[in-house]
C-alpha cells in the first residue's frame, strides 16, 4: 500500500506537464506546480481573455507582468536552462511585443498560440488540447 503511494508519487512528478490542469486538479495538493507551470497557467488565462476580447473587436490592453518573466521561471526539469526553451521562448516574446504595440493585434494573437505549440511540441506535448482551443 504504502509503495502503491510511493509509485504514484514518482510518477506524478515525472508526468506533471503530461496532465491538463484540469486533470490536476485533483492531484494538485499531492506536488507544488513549478514557477514555470505558474507561468503557463497565466498564459492560458491571458490567451484565454485575448481570445474573447478580440472576437468582441475589443482591444487588448495589458499584459501581465509575470508573462515577461517566463523564460527565467524555474522548470520542474529545470527546462529554462536549456538553450532550446530559450530559443522556442524567442518567438512568443516576439509575438506579444507586437500585441503591446498594438498594430494587428489578431495577428499577434495567432503568431503567439503558433509559439505555444512550437515549444510544446519540443516540449511536454500533454497541453496541446488546452492550446488548440486557443486558437
Ligand atoms: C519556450 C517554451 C514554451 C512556450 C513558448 C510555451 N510553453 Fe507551456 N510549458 C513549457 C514547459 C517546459 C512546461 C512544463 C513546465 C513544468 O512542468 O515545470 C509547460 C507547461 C505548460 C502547461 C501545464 C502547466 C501546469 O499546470 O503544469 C500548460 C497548460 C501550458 N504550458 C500552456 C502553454 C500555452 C497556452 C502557451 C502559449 C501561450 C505555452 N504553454 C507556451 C514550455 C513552453
Amino acid at each position: 500500500m504504502r509503495l502503491n503511494i510511493i509509485i504514484l508519487l514518482v510518477s506524478l512528478s515525472f508526468t506533471a506537464c503530461k496532465n491538463s490542469p484540469e486533470q490536476k486538479t485533483n492531484s494538485a495538493e499531492m506536488y507544488e506546480a513549478s514557477e514555470l507551470s505558474e507561468t503557463m497557467r497565466t498564459m492560458v488565462d491571458f490567451s484565454k481573455q485575448a481570445k474573447t476580447s478580440l472576437a468582441e473587436g475589443k482591444h487588448i490592453d495589458s499584459i501581465p507582468a509575470e508573462i515577461w518573466e517566463m523564460a527565467k521561471a524555474t522548470g520542474t526539469r529545470d527546462e529554462h536552462l536549456e538553450s532550446d526553451f530559450q530559443t522556442l521562448a524567442g518567438p512568443y516574446f516576439e509575438a506579444l511585443r507586437g500585441i503591446e504595440r498594438g498594430d494587428s493585434q489578431s495577428y499577434y494573437y495567432r503568431k503567439s498560440i503558433d509559439a505555444c505549440k512550437a515549444c510544446h511540441s519540443r516540449y511536454c506535448g500533454g497541453p496541446m488540447s488546452i492550446i488548440n482551443k486557443l486558437d
